[in-house]
């Protein structure tokens, strides 16, 4: 059973996607484009709603639902929390982005929360990791906030509208988050 819906307070859910949810998804998509281009990578390749449906299929196919979701209030989008699943089940990847309008409100540092939870009590995880573009300020503040260690620089491990970038990487080992 998918570990999804968790109530993130303030209002806020963190839950599955839905096809219905296309036409909202789309749509902060397109009124956040040229900011979060500059940082995440999947934006080049949804250039029509018809590219983010293909993607939405694919997730909605999922059916363990453990790969993150859409942070709503109601009906409107916020934001979505992403953990991407490494080999052998030992490690794995936490991606985020908010709309500029709900940025700066623990919204998802609250989300990587409860995907922590999900990765290491659900799905059993050693490591968690998050990359942040070095010059990613408000990116690099979620995972010092949630404790995790600074590691060290990927370099160029990431593309954005401004081409490639560096990446911090931070790790959070399973002790560490129960400790
Ligand atoms: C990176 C990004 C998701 C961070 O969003 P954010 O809103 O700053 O992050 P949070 O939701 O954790 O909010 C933290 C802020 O809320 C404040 N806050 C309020 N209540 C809070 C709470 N209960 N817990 C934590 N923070 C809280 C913090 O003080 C902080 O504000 P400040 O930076 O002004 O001090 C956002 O800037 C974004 O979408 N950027 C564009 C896309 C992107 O870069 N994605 C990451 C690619 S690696």
């Amino acid at each position: 059973m998918s570990p999804l819906p968790v109530d993130l307070g303030s209002g806020v859910v963190l839950r599955r996607y839905e096809m219905p949810d296309l036409e909202a998804l789309w749509h902060a998509i397109e009124e956040e484009r040229e900011r979060i281009a500059v940082w995440m990578p999947f934006v080049e390749g949804v250039r029509t709603i018809e590219d983010e449906r293909t993607w939405l299929e694919t997730v909605v196919a999922d059916e363990a639902g453990t790969g993150g979701g859409g942070l709503w209030s109601g009906s409107e989008f916020l934001g979505g929390v992403g953990l991407m699943l490494g080999p052998f089940g030992i490690a794995g990847e936490i991606g985020y982005w908010i709309r500029a309008k709900h940025e700066g409100r623990g919204h998802i540092t609250r989300a990587c929360r409860a995907m922590i939870d999900i990765g290491f009590e659900e799905l059993g995880l050693h490591r968690i990791e998050i990359r942040a573009g070095v010059d990613n300020a408000r990116s690099r503040a979620v995972p010092e906030r949630l404790g995790f260690t600074y590691e060290g620089i990927e370099r160029e491990g990431s593309r954005g509208s401004r081409g490639f970038y560096d990446l911090a990487v931070y790790s959070l080992l399973d002790r560490e988050w129960r400790s």
